[in-house]
């Protein structure tokens, strides 16, 4: 395995939506040996819970914990002292908390990492908007003016102010968000769909090579890998599609 082949395959992270571990565990086996970041989300986390995680780690994998925490400063901080002592690479809020639930983000993966030296600090970023949100339903339903790229942008800046990594959008708006807040800050774009594989409910799609091009940082992939027939070749594809971009 060659360097440009593990750093690629870091930049995928697999998004385990499983209702258990043994399902979890199963997949794992199937893409053992790629060195790619494994994504627990709340479906998984809510069944098999921070032993699971910690095993995950305790197996060498990089680790997204995506719960995007939205609550008040005072939990938030809380939850991302918990979070940071399972020693995660990173976790997420929902930008749309505002500043100071960002900043109480940091202060509590902070006060973890003061506690406990053999602690890394996590990437911690923000949620901009939900890929499955299309236009429509941002203006009619949810009441903000304005297109889908403004609305992110102006998360993105907000969560850069408060001091954080980086954050989760479209990688539509990958390139936009570089414009607007430096190369150094993290995008990760979940939406991501290979040519010819089903949508399902999210809306603003495209493919690994696009995202990689249009400077996505790590791009989630979740079905297209889960529930393909073969996963293992499904990856391989993916990561391979990301060199060639
Ligand atoms: O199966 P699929 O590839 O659509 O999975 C995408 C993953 O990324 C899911 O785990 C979903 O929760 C997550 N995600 C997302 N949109 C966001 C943030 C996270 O789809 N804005």
């Amino acid at each position: 395995m060659n360097e440009r082949y593990r750093e690629m395959a870091g930049r995928l992270i697999v998004a385990l939506d499983y209702p258990d571990a043994d399902q979890a565990a199963a997949l794992l086996r199937e893409l053992e040996g790629i060195p790619c970041y494994m994504k627990v989300g709340m479906q998984l986390y809510y069944a098999a819970g921070p032993d699971f995680v910690r095993d995950l780690k305790t197996r060498g994998y990089k680790v997204f914990l995506d719960l995007k925490m939205h609550d008040i400063p005072n939990t938030v901080k809380g939850g991302a002292e918990s979070i940071t002592r399972l020693g995660v690479d990173m976790f997420n809020v929902h930008a749309a908390g505002g500043t100071d639930m960002m900043k109480a983000a940091l202060e509590g993966a902070d006060k973890a990492l003061a506690s406990d030296g053999s602690l890394k600090k996590p990437l911690v970023i923000a949620v901009t908007q939900l890929t499955s949100t299309g236009q429509d339903m941002l203006n009619d339903e949810i009441g903000i003016p304005g297109t889908v790229r403004d609305a992110v942008i102006r998360y993105a800046e907000l969560t850069q102010a408060a001091g954080l990594d980086g954050v989760v959008a479209s990688a539509q708006e990958a390139g936009d968000i570089a414009r607007a807040c430096g190369a150094g800050f993290i995008t990760v774009t979940p939406g991501i769909r290979p040519a010819g594989s089903d949508q399902g409910d999210q809306k603003r799609v495209l493919t690994p090579g696009e995202a990689i091009r249009g400077g996505s940082s790590y791009i989630v992939v979740g079905r297209p890998i889960t529930a393909a027939e073969k996963p293992r070749t499904a990856a391989e594809q993916i990561i391979k599609e990301m060199l060639e971009a």
